[in-house]
């Protein structure tokens, strides 16, 4: 029997966290069942998992390791041993702006506190897939992803948490660890963090060489002022905009 790679064990055990998982709001349920669909494809019918990469970008290697380690809730905790193992086999890539047209603007806070690793997808580091993907993405400590929307439909599993959210510009609500969101086709979706990295799994399960496309809010740049102030409290107007 071929050994397993550990890059192809992280994908067998995110497959067991979402079957674990025996209640879902009706939107989250259909993105589950989509994101399993593609899963089962790759991990039932593929035998031939893409060559290993064990290049790691050593500037984030340490944002990195504390999002793994903020993985905290107890029913977590042997996914994050498979992300440890798996960590330095995957070719990780920061987001300056790749999935936006050239002038959208993501803003600087973004750019300096994302990265991801694309598993599955057209530059999946596991799997190829034209229209699938899956991969971890993380984001550093006080950092706000803006507002923006794209044609694929797309789930989060949250493996650290609180992080907030806010979806076609409304209130913001806190996620804990564990939690999934479902962000149907064009809906507009936004995140912060607080003191923790957040960490996922997330995964576009069609249309995924379509761009993103930011939806601005006129409050951007209070918020990224509010999540750096060295000053304390975190204090966010949840007010509708
Ligand atoms: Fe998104």
């Amino acid at each position: 029997m071929q050994t397993e790679s550990v890059s192809v064990g992280l994908l067998h055990a995110f497959r067991e966290l979402l079957q674990q998982r025996d209640s879902h709001s009706a939107g989250v349920a259909e993105g589950v069942t989509e994101v399993l669909a593609g899963l089962n494809r790759h991990l039932e019918n593929s035998h031939t998992a893409l060559a290993e990469n064990p290049a790691l970008p050593d500037e984030r290697v340490k944002l990195l390791d504390r999002s793994i380690a903020s993985i905290s809730k107890p029913t977590l905790q042997s996914f994050a041993e498979q992300i440890r193992l798996a960590r330095n086999r995957l070719t990780w890539r920061v987001d300056y702006g790749l999935f936006y047209p050239k002038e959208a603007d993501v803003g600087q806070a973004y750019r300096d506190g994302n990265m991801h690793s694309e598993l599955i997808g057209p530059n999946g580091c596991v799997f190829r897939d034209d229209d699938f993907s899956l991969g971890l993405f993380m984001l550093a400590p006080k950092t706000f992803y803006r507002d923006h929307d794209h044609a694929a439909p797309e789930l989060y599993y949250n493996l650290t948490g609180p992080c907030g959210w806010r979806f076609d510009k409304g209130h913001w609500q806190d996620f804990a660890a564990g939690s999934l969101v479902w962000n149907p086709q064009g809906l507009a979706h936004a995140m912060r963090t607080y003191a923790q990295p957040f960490l996922s799994v997330y995964s576009w399960t069609s249309h995924v060489n379509s761009l993103c496309r930011v939806v601005p809010v006129d409050d951007w740049l209070e918020i990224e002022a509010q999540l750096v102030n060295p000053q304390g409290d975190l204090k966010f107007d949840n007010s509708q905009p």
